[in-house]
């Protein structure tokens, strides 16, 4: 059986998550892994992530903040993973590079395998080093003057100014932004991962294969063209660096004491780790291997574009560079990578800096986590940048669904109350079967169809559409048939057409609850409670083929209940100058 291993990439510990990051690599992801657990079994599903907790930036921001690096990511961990559940994302594992007790041992022994494959380069080189605080500098922590153009503002790997880049050796004058001191050169060792070597032993095979990474619809355009110039131009990557915090070197590397691997070197391997850690939980510590070194692994990476050359070439390189380090058996290798484009809000890009971004305890407080799952992923910036926009996010949640599937719904749920008592109709089975042919039921079948059609190839904006759709033409089947003319009619054959309309909306309503539930977990389970014994029909964790074909006589139904409460004027004007004034309080 074919299992799926998914991953979402790992957030920096060292700031909020906003809508932006969870359009690109989370919600998709999550919506995906709900799909495959209820279209494949749970059991063969698996949907780990953690925070990024070590690297420069965590380290720097830490220490300008006056506090010790593990609180520092400790706080942030718990205010990602706080915004995570109240989007419903349903992480098998959430842990943390710093946190997970695997982390450490799983990164040193990539490093060692790769060490004693022959893919790592040792190299001693100058780097500028603080001896105000006997540290080495990265270089985008250095200010001096352009070496090309003489600006005294150039940074260490760039100048701001002639927009070369820079190498930090050559910045003439050169200051710490961290300390203000003057630094001077001093050698430093630092090991490099052989990816030009890699490519010829294994990277560039697989990446042009057949059969791997493919069988969806091949690499999408925008990993193509940025993995190809990457390839025409690929050199050794330092994985190494001289920073007070991160995953140490292993012991018995000569030379590596006191350094700690770069922070996309043990970052990835967060996933593999986090894997060892469920495995344990699970009472099975063994388990990770089915999933990282299991031949029906399906290894699938949900990460925003920033995120390409690691998912594509770097990460694959260490995990292809493994070898038979790990007991004798190779690691899996990405089986997808879909890489979201940019989030936007209304025109301009997220940002908390500048004021430009939804406040998530105000958004949790007043809207519904499934109308903002929905329209999110229906606007997903799956091929283009695309953006959130307070009208549309009305337009979706009032228009599509509470129109298309609360108020189907609750018509179908009212009107089987007042006519039918609450309960399923009596239906003649050969009116059944002639609504069967109806345009708009056929219609619903291909649209249903087609949300698990698309969501299995990681296209949600189309899974949403057809979704939408399917639900469009329940209305239209209900407005077609009339079943109130029919209900009064004195003609006995129409009020069996009446008792099979409602028939089929409920069987049709059920399927519904069902496709709705990776996108909208909450309200699918309220439509289940609403169809009362109907529910039991189907059974609501597995995506099975269609609507019931036979919906039985005297079923108690629940009361129609509001699925998506509507969204008024004032309160999206409301929110829109909510967030200009945020933007303007920090300008
Ligand atoms: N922390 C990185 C970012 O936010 C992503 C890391 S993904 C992983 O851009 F593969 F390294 F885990
Ligand atoms: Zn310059």
């Amino acid at each position: 059986m074919t299992r799926y291993l998914v991953t979402s990439a790992l957030p920096y510990a060292n700031g909020p998550i906003h809508f932006g990051h969870v359009a690109g690599a989370y919600l998709p992801a999550d919506v995906y892994v709900r799909y495959l657990r209820m279209a494949k079994g749970p059991e063969n599903v698996l949907y780990v992530c953690g925070t990024d907790e070590h690297g420069v930036a965590i380290t720097l921001k830490a220490e300008q903040e006056g506090l010790d690096y593990r609180s520092y990511v400790d706080r942030w961990h718990k205010d990602i993973k706080g915004l995570f559940d109240r989007f419903g994302i349903s992480f098998d594992m959430f842990s943390g590079t710093a946190r997970c007790k695997h982390h450490v041992d799983a990164s040193q022994k990539f490093f060692l395998a790769l060490h004693e494959h022959g893919f790592l380069q040792e190299r001693t080189e100058e780097q500028w080093f603080s001896e105000a605080t006997s540290r080495f500098l990265p270089d985008r922590y250095l200010e001096g003057t352009c070496p090309n153009c003489d600006f005294n503002k150039a940074r260490g790997d760039e100048c701001p100014q002639c927009g070369t880049w820079v190498d930090a050796k050559e910045l003439k004058n050169p200051v710490s932004l961290i300390d203000g001191s003057n630094p001077v050169l001093k050698p430093t060792t630092h090991w490099y991962l052989d990816l030009p070597k890699l490519k010829e032993q294994g990277l560039g095979a697989w990446y042009d294969g057949e059969d791997a990474a493919h069988p969806i619809k091949g690499w999408k355009p925008n990993v193509d063209g940025y993995v190809q110039a990457m390839f025409k131009d690929l050199h050794e990557r330092p994985i190494t660096r001289d920073l007070p915090w991160g995953v140490p070197l292993p012991e018995g590397i000569e030379g590596g004491e006191g350094k700690v691997l770069y922070v996309w070197f043990d970052a990835p391997i967060g996933y593999l780790s986090a894997t060892m850690e469920w495995a344990e939980a699970q009472g099975e510590p063994e388990a990770w291997k089915s999933w990282w070194q299991g031949e029906d692994t399906r290894l699938v990476h949900f990460i925003g574009k920033d995120n390409i050359a690691f998912h594509v070439v770097v990460f694959p390189s260490m995990l292809l560079g493994q070898k038979d380090a790990w007991e004798g058996k190779a690691m899996v290798l990405p089986w997808a990578v879909p890489a979201n484009e940019f989030y936007n809000l209304q025109g301009r890009k997220f940002s908390t800096s500048n004021g430009w971004y939804l406040d998530n305890d105000h958004f949790f407080a007043n809207f519904d986590a499934d109308a903002a799952r929905f329209h999110v992923l229906m606007s997903a910036p799956e091929t283009a940048d695309s953006e959130f926009s307070w009208q549309e996010f009305q337009v979706t949640n009032n228009a599509l669904l509470a129109d298309k599937i609360g108020n189907l719904a609750s018509r179908v749920l009212k009107f089987a109350g007042k006519r039918y008592e609450g309960h399923t109709p009596e239906v003649d089975a050969a009116v059944v079967d002639d609504l069967r042919h109806h345009d708009s039921l056929q219609e619903a079948d291909r649209q249903f169809e087609a949300v698990g059609t698309h969501l299995e190839a990681q296209e949600f904006r189309k899974s949403c559409h057809a979704l939408v759709a399917g639900s469009a033409a329940l209305n239209q089947f209900f407005d077609a048939m009339e079943p109130w003319k029919l209900a009064k009619s004195d003609d006995e054959t129409e009020r069996a057409r009446c008792a099979a309309t409602i028939e089929r909306c409920i069987a049709y309503l059920e399927l519904l609850s069902r496709r709705l539930s990776p996108y909208c977990p909450g309200a699918a389970g309220r439509l289940r409670s609403m169809l009362g014994a109907c529910a039991d029909l189907a059974d609501g964790s597995q995506w099975g083929l269609g609507a019931v074909s036979h919906v039985p006589a005297g079923l108690a139904l629940d009361e129609a209940g509001v699925l998506f409460a509507k969204i008024d004027d004032d309160t999206i004007a409301a929110e829109c100058e909510r967030l200009e004034q945020q933007a303007a309080a920090q300008a």
